[in-house]
């Protein structure tokens, strides 16, 4: 095997804090640009003797040349094999599967995840570590500090891999094993799930509307709900995964969504809609005309878990992201479990449930799942909803006013403020942070300031302290006000408002969360100057 060394110019971008590399596909087309990064991740771990690598991803434009380049830089550097998903394809989560399923030496999983595709879309690269994880910080960081120094990588000269074809290849001195991308995750669910409960469920005319999105869970959402779960075929719309996403934005959301909203907000609504993103980590979960919030979907998942034949004999606990609402809180207080409450970002629930300290983790940004991976899982929590509902024969509305009538409602909602100047989103992050040392004490016609700080967070497990968390302003009876800026946003700052209302009485609990929500809405304008500042009567996006 003669490995070639090829010189470069050392050129990566990458976003300190970030778990890997997002840009537009025409920079990841500049020569040598993804070999960069690919050399700096396999310099950084060490890529042990006999190593084997998971790789795939979601199907966007360029994956098939992305994993040609990387398999002929993964024999140069060493692995001896690499198990890639048929056709290039792997979701995030089921590339999480195979890396634990198989104890492979991490993966290399290539998504943007919610972000456009094609042409003139985003690509993004990200390594996993053994753990099923995205690398932890240590790890990112090093890879940052070696793409900026490395002037050379190593590759092979090698024929293409038939990507459509199942079983082994060469390439070079290392065997490449195309492997189905759903088999091994299909088989994880099914020992999760009561399918057989599912089944009768659908059997008895329970009817499903499941939106891939033309992203990467068509194919995982058609085998499990349509062929295993027995759901009718149709069941699953935009199941063909296109490279741009059919010109969408796969992002299961209110705004983005908008076909299934119609949908499930028509007459003769299926009874539950469901929605998951480009790369199948998020989730989106539809009564018929009744929206759930990821967060008071985190709560009612914790909440039901023993339904569950994986969850059955309890969870060890929960853990959420700042910015999600505290209902989760609520039902670990009952279940006598803990609760975390760590920074934005999927990463910091890694230890946790390395450490068996929690069992199910979740975020507002539609954003579930638990300790059978470690990435959030866009699937999983579709099927949990579906096991609950097979097991509580209610409508998922009745579910959620049960709930509330139970742990009271987190009336909760995310304004974002996107393609700001930064000078304008930091203008309103220093008022705000300016306002903090007047304001504990403070009324505001029913609300009265108990706390307000800026978020930090000492990982429990490696005593790592993340700082600048989100500015939290915290009311007496817990409701709450955070403004935090994206670490994701792509043009300009995107700036986030965070709202929560608790509500306790259950004569109260139904209705608009933006009409509950008006009085946090106008003090949060009071405190940060928001409007005046940015010019704008109201926030791009409103979830
Ligand atoms: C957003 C979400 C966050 C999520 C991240 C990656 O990040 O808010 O919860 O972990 O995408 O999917 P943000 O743009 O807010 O930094
Ligand atoms: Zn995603």
């Amino acid at each position: 095997m003669n490995v070639r060394t090829v010189t470069t110019t050392p050129f990566n971008d990458q976003k300190p804090g970030t778990s890997g590399l997002r840009k537009k596909v025409a920079v990841f087309q500049t020569p040598n640009y993804l070999e960069n990064f690919v050399q700096a991740v396999f310099d950084t771990i060490e890529v042990p003797a006999g190593a084997t690598l998971t790789l795939g991803g979601d199907g966007r434009y360029l994956n098939r040349e992305a994993i040609q380049v990387i398999l002929r830089m993964a024999a140069a550097n060493g692995f001896a094999k690499v198990l890639v998903g048929q056709g290039g394809i792997l979701s995030t989560p089921a590339a999480s599967c195979v890396i634990r399923k198989y104890r492979t030496f991490g993966g290399l999983i290539l998504s943007a995840s919610h972000n456009p595709g094609g042409p003139e879309g985003d690509f993004g690269i990200k390594y996993n570590t053994p753990n099923g994880g995205p690398a932890p910080e240590k790890i990112t960081d090093a890879i940052f500090a070696r793409s900026k120094v490395l002037s050379s990588y190593r590759t092979i000269d090698a024929p293409q891999v038939d990507l459509d074809r199942p079983g082994k290849q060469a390439v070079g001195a290392m065997v490449v094993e195309v492997i189905d991308p759903v088999a091994d995750y299909a088989e994880l669910m099914d020992t999760l799930f009561d399918f057989a409960a599912i089944r009768t469920l659908f059997a008895g005319g329970f009817a499903i509307c499941f939106d891939a999105m033309h992203a990467v869970t068509g194919p995982y959402a058609k085998e499990i709900i349509e062929r295993r779960l027995g759901a009718p075929a149709g069941s699953v719309i935009n199941g063909v995964p296109l490279e741009d996403f059919g010109g969408g934005h796969p992002d299961p959301n209110l705004t983005y969504a908008h076909e299934l909203v119609e949908i499930m907000f028509d007459i003769g609504a299926p009874d539950l809609g469901a929605a998951s993103d480009g790369d199948g980590d998020r989730n989106m979960i539809l009564g018929r005309g009744f929206f759930v919030t990821p967060s008071d979907s985190l709560a009612v998942i914790a909440a039901n878990a023993t339904l569950a034949p994986g969850y059955a004999s309890g969870i060890a606990g929960i853990a959420r992201s700042m910015p999600t609402s505290a209902a989760a809180d609520r039902v670990a207080k009952r279940l006598g479990v803990p609760c975390f409450e760590t920074p934005t970002g999927w990463k910091f629930f890694g230890n946790l449930m390395d450490a068996g300290q929690v069992t199910l983790c979740g975020e507002e940004s539609f954003g579930t799942g638990s300790s059978h991976v470690r990435e959030k899982d866009g699937l999983w929590a579709v099927l949990f909803w579906l096991n609950i509902l097979a097991k509580r024969r209610q409508s998922v509305e009745q579910i959620l006013e049960d709930h509330w009538a139970v742990f009271g409602r987190n009336v909760y909602s995310r304004h974002d403020h996107e393609a700001l100047p930064t000078e304008i989103a930091n203008g309103i992050m220093d008022q705000v942070r300016g306002a903090f040392a007047a304001l504990p004490g403070k009324a505001f016609g029913n609300y009265s300031v108990k706390v307000c700080d800026d978020f930090s967070y000492t990982d429990p497990i490696d005593g790592s302290l993340s700082t600048g968390q989100g500015l939290r302003i915290i009311f007496d009876d817990g409701s709450r006000i955070v403004f935090r800026l994206s670490g994701t946003g792509t043009e300009g700052a995107t700036l986030r408002l965070y709202l929560e209302a608790f509500e306790g009485d259950p004569s109260r609990q139904r209705g608009d969360a933006q009409l509950l929500l008006a009085d946090l809405i106008a003090i949060a304008d009071e405190i940060s100057g928001l409007k005046a500042r940015s010019g704008r009567e109201r926030p791009t996006v409103i979830t």
